[in-house]
C-alpha cells in the first residue's frame, strides 16, 4: 500500500481544481507518475493492489487498472502477473540518461540535439516540484492568497480593457505595471527607477537568460557566487558563458577577489540582499567596492534581489542599483516569492542604454508578457493590496522560521546546525554527524521529506554538507509532523 503521504499526496492532486477538467482515470495516472519523477516512488517499489487503491481513494477498480495501464504503457511501471505492479528501473534517470534492467547507466538514444541543446537538456533544467512539500526550498504559502480580491480585479480589468486586453501587448510591459514597479523599487529598495527603464519579463529566470545572451559573448566570463543559485549558473552555461566562482563569506561574495582577479570578466552575478543560500547580506564598503570595479571594467553587476521583501529584523539593505551613479547595475526582481509562483511574472530595473536592445531581445523569446495578468497585477500594486499581503506574508513566515528553528534545536540538533536567516523563504542548516549529505536527503525523500543539499550548490560540490529547509509554504503543524518525520529517517540513515 501507499505510505499515508504518498496517498495524500495522490488525493491532493485528485482535489486540485486546475486538474478538474481531466478524467479521474488520468489524474491518477499523472498523480503516480510526479510521485515517480519526484523520487517518492524509486525504482522496483510496489504499487499497491487496483482494489485496495481504489477503495483507499473511493473509486472504481476500473479507473485504477486505467490509470496503471497508462502508466505501463509509457514505461513508468512493470506488471507482473501474480505478483503486481512495481516502479520501472529505468526510472531513476538523469535527463538523457536511463538504467537498464541490471542496473547500469544507458545513454537515451541520442535526440539529435546540436551541442548547446545537449548540454542544456543534460543539465535537466530548473524544474519546480508541482504540488510542494516540506522542505522544498523558495516556495510561498499560496493557500491564503486573496484569490477574491484578484479575481475581483481581474474582472475590473476585462471590463474596463475588454477586447483590447486580448491583442498583442507592449513588449516592454504594460504602462501601468512598470509604473508601480518603479514606484515599488524606489520606495522600498532604494532604486533609482522610472517606468521607462523597467522591462516585465515572466521570470528572472528569463532576466538571466537575457543577461546571458545579451550582454556577454560565448566564452567570456562571468564572476558567480559560490555558492550560487543553480538557475544563474544554468543559464549562464547554457549561453556557453565561463563562470568563474567567487568565494562567500560572512559579509557576502569577497569583492576583493573580483577585483584583484587578472582574468577580465565582463559581468558579476550576485544575490547581495539575501545570498543564495548561505542567507549573508553584502556589506555597504564590498557594494561600493563591487560598483567601482564595474565602472573600472566596464562591467555588468547582475543583481537578483529575489526575496528581500521577506526580511525579518527591520529593513533590508537598499539594493545596489540605487548606490550606482554609473549605470552598470541590472536589477532583477520576481513576484514568484513576493506573490505566487503561478503567475510568472518578473522585471528588470536597466541601464537606460540596454533598454531597447533588451525589449527586442525579449520579443524572440515570448513576444511579451501575458496583458491580463499584468494589468491585473498594477491594479493590485496601486491599491495598496501588494504591499498589505507582504506584510501579511512576513508576519506569517517570520513566526514559521521561529517554529521551525525550535523543532530543528529539539529535534534535530543531533544531526545539524540551523544557520538561522534574517530573511527570505528558507533556513540553511550545516551536517554535523558522520551521515553524508546525499545519504541524508535520499532517506528524507523516502518518508516524503524534501531537502535541498548544500554542497552541489558549491562550485565543485565540496562545501559544507548540509541543507535548505524550505520553511514558508508550510503551516507550524506541517513543519512539526515533517521533522519528525526527518529525524526518524537521519537515525535510519545513520544505521545504514
Ligand atoms: C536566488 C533566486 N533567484 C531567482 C529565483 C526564481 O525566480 P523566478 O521564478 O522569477 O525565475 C529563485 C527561486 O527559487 C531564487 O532562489
Amino acid at each position: 500500500m501507499f505510505k499515508h503521504s504518498q496517498l495524500e499526496s495522490v488525493k491532493a492532486w485528485l482535489a486540485h481544481p486546475a486538474h478538474a477538467a481531466m478524467p479521474l482515470h488520468a489524474r491518477i495516472q499523472r498523480a503516480i507518475r510526479q510521485l515517480i519523477l519526484d523520487g517518492a516512488l524509486g525504482p522496483g517499489k510496489p504499487l499497491p493492489a487496483s482494489r485496495a487503491l481504489a477503495s483507499s481513494l473511493g473509486v472504481s477498480r476500473d479507473t485504477i487498472e486505467s490509470a496503471y495501464a497508462q502508466l505501463h504503457a509509457e514505461g513508468f511501471i512493470e506488471r507482473r502477473v501474480g505478483s503486481g505492479s512495481f516502479v520501472a528501473e529505468m526510472t531513476e534517470f538523469a535527463p538523457g540518461l536511463r538504467r537498464s534492467k541490471r542496473g547500469a547507466l544507458l545513454r537515451n538514444p541520442a535526440p539529435n540535439l546540436g551541442k548547446r541543446g545537449d548540454a542544456i537538456f543534460r543539465s535537466g533544467g530548473v524544474r519546480e516540484m508541482l504540488m510542494p512539500r516540506p522542505f522544498a526550498p523558495g516556495v510561498p504559502e499560496t493557500r491564503s492568497f486573496p484569490l477574491p480580491l484578484w479575481e475581483r480585479l481581474q474582472r475590473q480589468v476585462l471590463k474596463e480593457v475588454g477586447t483590447q486586453a486580448l491583442l498583442h501587448g507592449d513588449p516592454q510591459g504594460a504602462e501601468p505595471l512598470r509604473r508601480a514597479i518603479a514606484d515599488y523599487v524606489n520606495l522600498e529598495r532604494g532604486a533609482r527607477a522610472t517606468a521607462d527603464r523597467v522591462v516585465v519579463l515572466t521570470s528572472s529566470q528569463q532576466a538571466m537568460t537575457l543577461c546571458a545572451t545579451m550582454l556577454l559573448d560565448p566564452g567570456e566570463r562571468i564572476f558567480i557566487e559560490d555558492p550560487a543559485y543553480y538557475g544563474a549558473r544554468k543559464a549562464f552555461d547554457a549561453a556557453g558563458l565561463e563562470c568563474v566562482p567567487v568565494r562567500v563569506d560572512r559579509q557576502g561574495i569577497v569583492v576583493e577577489s573580483i577585483i584583484n582577479d587578472p582574468r577580465r570578466a565582463k559581468a558579476a552575478c550576485l544575490t547581495p540582499s539575501h545570498q543564495f543560500p548561505t542567507g549573508v547580506t553584502l556589506t555597504l564598503d564590498r557594494r561600493l567596492a563591487l560598483i567601482e570595479w564595474a565602472a573600472r571594467n566596464q562591467a555588468w553587476i547582475i543583481e537578483d534581489d529575489y526575496d528581500s521583501e521577506f526580511h525579518y529584523a527591520g529593513k533590508p539593505t537598499a539594493c545596489v542599483q540605487g548606490l550606482d551613479p554609473h549605470d552598470r547595475t541590472i536589477y532583477i526582481g520576481t513576484f514568484t516569492k513576493s506573490l505566487f509562483p503561478g503567475l510568472r511574472l518578473g522585471y528588470v530595473v536597466l541601464p537606460p542604454q540596454l533598454v531597447k536592445p533588451m525589449t527586442v531581445a525579449r520579443t524572440l523569446l515570448d513576444g511579451h508578457t501575458a496583458s491580463i495578468a499584468q494589468l491585473t497585477l498594477a491594479r493590485f500594486m496601486e491599491g495598496g493590496h501588494f504591499g498589505a499581503h507582504v506584510r501579511t506574508m512576513r508576519g506569517i513566515y517570520a513566526e514559521r522560521l521561529d517554529v521551525l528553528a525550535g523543532l530543528v534545536r529539539k529535534h534535530l540538533c543531533e544531526f545539524v546546525e540551523p544557520r538561522v536567516p534574517i530573511g527570505g523563504l528558507q533556513m540553511p542548516c550545516v551536517l554535523t554527524c558522520d551521515i553524508p549529505e546525499r545519504a541524508a536527503i535520499d532517506c528524507a525523500r523516502r518518508v516524503g521529506v524534501e531537502l535541498l543539499g548544500l554542497s552541489e550548490l558549491h562550485a565543485a560540490g565540496d562545501g559544507k554538507a548540509g541543507f535548505l529547509m524550505g520553511f514558508a509554504a508550510y503551516t507550524p503543524a506541517e513543519l512539526a509532523s515533517a521533522v519528525k518525520k526527518l529525524a526518524n529517517a537521519l537515525q535510519t540513515a545513520r544505521g545504514e
